[in-house]
Parts: C-alpha cells; sequence; structure tokens
C-alpha cells in the first residue's frame, strides 16, 4: 500500500507536527492515533539488541533484554569480509522485526584517528574504503529485513573526551577525503534509512545545527532521503537544527524544543514548510517498517549465537606465528589469564548487550576433551599484581609444551564515554607475560582488545592472536583457531604503532576540552607512518594464515583512463600451501605525478578469496576516477591530475605483491587567475601559458647570461656556474611582480597579468 505521506502531514496540527520531531520516551517515537501513526520503537546496536524495556538510559547500565552479542566493528572490520557482515545484518534484522524495533542504531562509522579514542572499538577503521564498505555491508543487511539503521555519529566525532560539546576543527580537505567518505559510501550504496548526528561540533558550528553537513552535503550532494536523528541529547536550538535539516530530537525534550519550534513558526521566524519537510522525512521511514512488518522473523538466540561463533572466527587478526599454531592438541597445554575463562568481548557503553550466553576458551577446550590445564595468572577486571598467582603461572609454564595467555584490556580502560591514557595493557599482564616468555619458548598471546596495544615482550613469544572484541561467541571461534580447525583470515583495519606517540594525532589529541585540531589533515594511520617511513609493529592490512598466497597474472582491463571511465584490475591468487584459507586481496592506488600532499598510497579496493588448497581465483575490483584524485579545495571537488598512477596489489600495504602503471587524463580544468603573486612555476605548469612564459625566460636568460659572462671577465673569476636545472629551481619560485624588476623596465607586471589571463582564454589544452 502507497500512503499519501504529505496528504498525512497536511492534515496535521503545527502542534502535532512539533511534537512528532522529538521522542515520546527514551525510545519511542510519538504516535497520533487520529491519523493513523503509530509509536515505533528504536534501539541500540550496532551488534545486538539493548533492547530496554523498563528503566532506559544511553549508557548500557540499566537492563536490556537478554540478546546475542556480535563481533563490535573493530573485529568485523578485520574480517574484510562484506558477506560475512552483511549476513550477520540480516541475523540483526530478522531479529529486530521479531522484537518489534524499527530501528537498530548504527553502524557506527567514525574514522579511528587516534587509538586511544575510548569508543574505536565501535568503529571499523583508519581507512575511509573500508570504513564505507563495511558500513554497507552492515546496513544492506539489517535493512534487508525491513529495519531501518541509525549509521553514526555524523561526523567528525573521533575521541570521548567532551565529545558533547568540543569542535573538531579540520580542512574540508581532510572533512572530505578522511572524515566523510564512509559515510558517503554507505548513504550511496546502502541507503540507510536514518542518522544520527554528533554530540561535538564541527569547525564551530554543532553537528545538530549544521545545515552544510545535514542538508547541502547529505541530502543535496549524497542524495539521502531519510531522516537524521540526534545523538541522544544533543540539540542545541532546536529551531536551527530543523532549519539545518535536523528531523528528530532523541530522546525527549518534556515538550520544551516542540513549544519552541511552535512559536518559532507562530512568529514568522521557521518557515513551516521545512518542519512539514521533517515530519515527512520522519512519516516516511515509520511506514516503511509499519507497512512491511514480518510476522516470520523469529529471535532464535541460540542459532544466532551459533552465528556469532563462526563471525568471530572470520574476523580474528594472526598476527605473529613462528610455527607453534596452529596448536597440537596432543601437546601439555596450560592456559594463563582470567580471560581464558571469562573473555571479555564487547565494550561499555550504549552498545553494551545483556547476553544470551558466553563461550570461553576454556570452556570449548573443555567441551573438546583438550589437553588443557588453567592458572589464572592475573585479573580480567583490574590491573592487580598477585606475586603467588604469578609465581604459580611461571611454574605452571615451566612444566608445560605449550602456554597460551589470554590477555587484554579491562574494561574500566576502554569504555563509551573516555578515552584510554595510554596504549598500554595493565602492568600485571605485561609482568606475567614477560615472566613466562622468559621459562617458556612455546608462549602463545591471545589479545581481547578493543584497540591496539604496545606489545613490548612481542620478541619474546613464538605467537600473537588477536580476538579483537569478538562478541559472545569469541571463546568459541578462538578455540577452533588455535586448534587449526578455522584458518584466521582477518587483517588489522588499523596500524599497531609501536608507541603511541608516533601517531599522527599524538600532539593534537584530544586538544583542550574547547577545541581538537585535526593537525595531522589527511595523514592519518597508514597514511602518515608510510609518509614519514615510520617503523610501525603492525601495518595496516596486516595478518598471517595457515597457508600461504601467490600473485600473478596483473591485468588492466586499459591502461588508460578518463574522467568517466572505469577500469578493472584482475590478479589470480593461488592457495599454494596445504589447508584452506582466505587471503584479502588489497588493492592500493599511489599518484606518480609529484602531486603535493599525497599519501604514498592509497587502498581503493579489496576482495577475500576462499581458496582451497591448489586452487586459483582471480580477484576483480574496479577502479574509478574519484579512486585516483584528492579533494580539491580551490575547486571544491575531487580532482586527479593527468599523468601516471601506479595500481599496487598484495596481501597487505607492507606486503606489495605486483604493481603496474595506468595512465590517466582529466579534463577538468583547475581555477587559474593569475596575480602579481603568480609564479613562474605555476605559468610553466600551466600547458595554457608555458610557451608564453618560457619564450620570456629564454630571453631573460640569455641577457641574464650575458652580462654575467661579461662580468666575470671583467673581474677574472669564475661566477657560481650557470646551471640551468638550479637557475630553473630559482626561478620558478619568483612571482611575476619580481618579474619587472629584471626586466629592464621593459616587463610591467600588470602587462604580464594581461598577457598571461590572455593566454587562459585564448590557448587550448
Ligand atoms: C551514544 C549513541 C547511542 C545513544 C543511545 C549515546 O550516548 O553516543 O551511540 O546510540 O547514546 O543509547
Amino acid at each position: 500500500m502507497e500512503r499519501d505521506i504529505k496528504k498525512i502531514v497536511s492534515e496535521m496540527t503545527l502542534e502535532e507536527k512539533a511534537g512528532m520531531c522529538s521522542g515520546e520516551d527514551f525510545w519511542k517515537l510519538k504516535a497520533v492515533e487520529r491519523l493513523g501513526i503509530p509509536h515505533v520503537m528504536v534501539s541500540d546496536g550496532p551488534h545486538g539488541l539493548r533492547k530496554q524495556e523498563e528503566a532506559a538510559d544511553h549508557l548500557g547500565i540499566n537492563e536490556s533484554i537478554k540478546a546475542v552479542c556480535f563481533p563490535t566493528a573493530c573485529a568485523t572490520a578485520s574480517s574484510w569480509d562484506v558477506e560475512m557482515l552483511e549476513d550477520m545484518g540480516k541475523t540483526l534484522g530478522e531479529e529486530c522485526q521479531a522484537e518489534n524495533l524499527s530501528i537498530l542504531l548504527g553502524p557506527a562509522v567514525n574514522i579511528k584517528r587516534s587509538p586511544l579514542c575510548g569508543r574505536n572499538f565501535e568503529y571499523f577503521s583508519e581507512d575511509p574504503y573500508l570504513t564505507g564498505k563495511m558500513a554497507s555491508a552492515h546496513i544492506k543487511g539489517v535493512q534487508s529485513w525491513d529495519v531501518g539503521t541509525s549509521m553514526k555519529h555524523f561526523a567528525v566525532n573521533n575521541q570521548e573526551y567532551n565529545r558533547m560539546s568540543s569542535s573538531s576543527n579540520l580542512s574540508e580537505r581532510a572533512l572530505r577525503e578522511i572524515y566523510l567518505p564512509g559515510f558517503e559510501t554507505a548513504v550511496k550504496e546502502a541507503k540507510p534509512k536514518t542518522l544520527m548526528c554528533s554530540y561535538n561540533k564541527i569547525n564551530g558550528t554543532y553537528a545538530a545545527e549544521n545545515r552544510y553537513l545535514l542538508t547541502e552535503i547529505l541530502r543535496e550532494e549524497w542524495g539521502f532521503e531519510g531522516y537524521v536523528m540526534t545523538d541522544w541529547g544533543a540539540v542545541n536550538d532546536r529551531v536551527e537544527g530543523i532549519r539545518a535539516g535536523l528531523d528528530l530530537e532523541m530522546p525527549a525534550s518534556g515538550g520544551v524544543n516542540d513549544a519552541r519550534i511552535v512559536k518559532a513558526v507562530r512568529d514568522g521566524s521557521l518557515d513551516e514548510t521545512l518542519l512539514d519537510k521533517a515530519v515527512e522525512n520522519i512519516l516516511k521511514v515509520i511506514f516503511s517498517y509499519i507497512d512491511h512488518r514480518h510476522p516470520e522473523a523469529v529471535f532464535d538466540r541460540d542459532a544466532d549465537h551459533r552465528k556469532a561463533v563462526e563471525y568471530a572466527a572470520d574476523c580474528a587478526v594472526l598476527l605473529k606465528n613462528s610455527g607453534i599454531l596452529p596448536l597440537e592438541s596432543t601437546k601439555k597445554i596450560v592456559y594463563i589469564g582470567e580471560y581464558a575463562e571469562k573473555p571479555r568481548f564487547q565494550g561499555g557503553g550504549s552498545s553494551h548487550i545483556n547476553c544470551s550466553k558466553v563461550t570461553s576458551a576454556l570452556e570449548s577446550a573443555e567441551e573438546k576433551g583438550r589437553n588443557v590445564t588453567y592458572v589464572k595468572g592475573f585479573p580480567a577486571d583490574k590491573d592487580e599484581l598477585d606475586e603467588e598467582e604469578l609465581q604459580a603461572a611461571v611454574k605452571a609454564a615451566r612444566d608445560a609444551d605449550i602456554v597460551v595467555i589470554f590477555a587484554g584490556l579491562p574494561d574500566v580502560i576502554e569504555s563509551e564515554g573516555y578515552d584510554r591514557a595510554n596504549m598500554d595493557l595493565p602492568i600485571c599482564q605485561n609482568r606475567t607475560i614477560a615472566e613466562v616468555a622468559k621459562v617458556q619458548p612455546n608462549t602463545v598471546v591471545v589479545l581481547h582488545n578493543g584497540a591496539p596495544v604496545e606489545t613490548p615482550w612481542e620478541n619474546d613469544v613464538a605467537g600473537i592472536l588477536e580476538m579483537y572484541l569478538g562478541g559472545q561467541g569469541v571463546g568459541e571461534a578462538c578455540d577452533r583457531l588455535l586448534y587449526g580447525e578455522v584458518n584466521p583470515s582477518g587483517r588489522l583495519a588499523e596500524t599497531f604503532p609501536y608507541r603511541v606517540q608516533d601517531n599522527p594525532s599524538y600532539l593534537n589529541f584530544p586538544g583542550d576540552g574547547k577545541n581538537v585540531n585535526y593537525g595531522e589533515d589527511i595523514f592519518v594511520g597508514y597514511r602518515y607512518y608510510e609518509a614519514k617511513k615510520l617503523p610501525v609493529r603492525w601495518a595496516f592490512g596486516h595478518g598471517l594464515s595457515y597457508t600461504s598466497f601467490a600473485y600473478g597474472n596483473l591485468r588492466l582491463s586499459s591502461s588508460n583512463m578518463t574522467d568517466k571511465a572505469t577500469v578493472t584490475v584482475s590478479v589470480d591468487v593461488t592457495n599454494t600451501g596445504e589447508v584452506f584459507g582466505k587471503e584479502v586481496v588489497q588493492l592500493y592506488v599511489a599518484d606518480k605525478n609529484g602531486t603535493p600532499q599525497r599519501p604514498v598510497k592509497e587502498l581503493k579496493g579489496f576482495v577475500k578469496l576462499s581458496l582451497a588448497p591448489g586452487e586459483t581465483k582471480t580477484a576483480v575490483m574496479t577502479l574509478r576516477a574519484r579512486d585516483l584524485s584528492f579533494y580539491h579545495e580551490e575547486l571544491h571537488d575531487w580532482y586527479a591530475p593527468s599523468g601516471t598512477y601506479e595500481i599496487l596489489v598484495g596481501h597487505a600495504s607492507d606486503d606489495i605483491r605486483m604493481n603496474c602503471e595506468l595512465r590517466f587524463d582529466t579534463a577538468k580544468i583547475l581555477p587559474f587567475e593569475v596575480t602579481g603573486a603568480t609564479t613562474i612555476g605555476e605559468l610553466m605548469n600551466d600547458p595554457r601559458t608555458a610557451q608564453a612564459m618560457g619564450e620570456m625566460i629564454t630571453k631573460m636568460m640569455q641577457s641574464l647570461g650575458a652580462s654575467a659572462s661579461g662580468q666575470e671577465e671583467a673581474e677574472g673569476g669564475s661566477s657560481m656556474g650557470f646551471d640551468p636545472e638550479k637557475m630553473q629551481a630559482m626561478l620558478y619560485g619568483m612571482p611575476i611582480k619580481s618579474l619587472a624588476s629584471f626586466g629592464g623596465g621593459e616587463l610591467d607586471v600588470d602587462m604580464l597579468i594581461r598577457t598571461f589571463t590572455q593566454c587562459l582564454q585564448t590557448v587550448s589544452m
């Protein structure tokens, strides 16, 4: 049934319309019964249902229904598996239909600017391309069940410290290249039904009243058609919000802001059509849910738990393996660390799930009858060293063939609401790992954390398996990976620097509380480490496997590309080992034209292939002009200079296996206004002015050369020499206003401006 939403809006009173623009309570939208508008409920997300039936809160404090906690975004992003994430989204979508939820809040797609952000576990990556693809997969999956998502937090919310008021100050280029594309890709590819604006300001304006973001970019440029809601309590000036394109205030303002909207319409300061539009946006989404209910949907917690195990196994990243993994279960193995029996698998705050069931690695090992004993060694919830426990762990380690230490970050260290102070694991854990490794070379460390940690003991252990916050199935998944029932196939979605001080945002994080300046600009994550040639512990895209892969036959559908064309990149990958495995083929692009301020390379494609031993498959990825481009602030558009681009494919950002070149030609013309400050170099680099400028230089050089050699002769000595390259370097930086001084009265600046302006207008490229 097609609803006539505009007609419904026209029948609403001004008060009803204003009321529709804020919640009824913490989780529900208002109903207008006389017009058939029902209550609908929204709920956190993103990796499970935090549906609260009684006392409500936005920090995960009060009870919510029993639900299934799937891997958090730091883990799912590491799978680089869009099919897996779409499937997880579908599972969540069905759960929502069964639980009468119209919107599942999430996914959260903010960029990991600093490893210290307390909420990184809920975010996907330091890379916008990977972020956008993972977000799209999640959204498509959930929405396939006619349940909406609310992609959050729009935008530039990359820390918890003063997240509700601090201003994130950044260049338009960094905004467009790093912080928005995750949202942009998902809006265009997956059409989320709603978006949640963030609490913070962007360059001084609250997200909740930022017309540039909420209307110009989101709706006018990207074509977003759903509604925008606030983060809980993010409204500043409600009327300004309506003007900017903010539709729904959550949770509820107790009628105060509704009354402000009514008053503003009555006194003429708010155009009522803007209010009508907001109500229309909200009603469209409400009815798209109401008119597509699925009575067949069930929330089968046991079945979904089993899926949670499979998803978690697809996410884990094998960081190091000197041959110890997979473990031989006939060996005498000891598990150390309380996370072995109480895994940390989710973060604190609004995404906190009341789990239906949790499996631990220890429990799984016992169920499978593995030869494992357990020593607690250190606690899971605090940094407290118990000498006796430590000594018991060391003794057990000495007596065993192999040790697996289950380490991680306690809840108190990593949560929504505050940032971490450093990148350290608790001292008690670092000490235990170091002491155990001294007596037992066959030590494996399993990590349960939502963001990178420093691993000072890396060289002393034989294996490291990063489980991230892998959801309630993490223990069983870990068991399968440790013993080789599943081959690890995750790749890092973020760099692990050696030290937090190496991170590009270090000197500007988290700001002074009022402002945080994004001084590193576009050089976030690997874009920075590569440009600085800074060694890192594990690079972006890194992840090992129990098998090996060979790359061959890299080819492009065409070696030339223009603005509107696309080029496909294909490469054959073979599983050259003994066991089944999955390879994440990564595609990076590098600008080889000497363009200033460009990263060494950027991720622009990836495919996850499943390969039986000996099997070969072809990864096919598509490039568009946008993938070669940077955001040009003067052009206010994407721009890639004509020239050569290198196409790189491989296993990780630091393990490129093959490369080739692509020639690109653009018809885009950069804005160019000639003034006295325009340099000779700028005029030489533009094909329209190069000839005229070149002729002038030759003339000038001839006269300079003549007078220099004349002078030399007179002085009987030699000058610095007439090196054309040096001369060019000096000349190219000279503004044309200065040329007048050297032109012996022949060159007048106004004449030069006129001449070159005319060249720009008449010479064709
Ligand atoms: C969080 C949101 C969450 C909301 C509702 C806020 O504190 O930032 O991500 O969806 O609460 O719980």
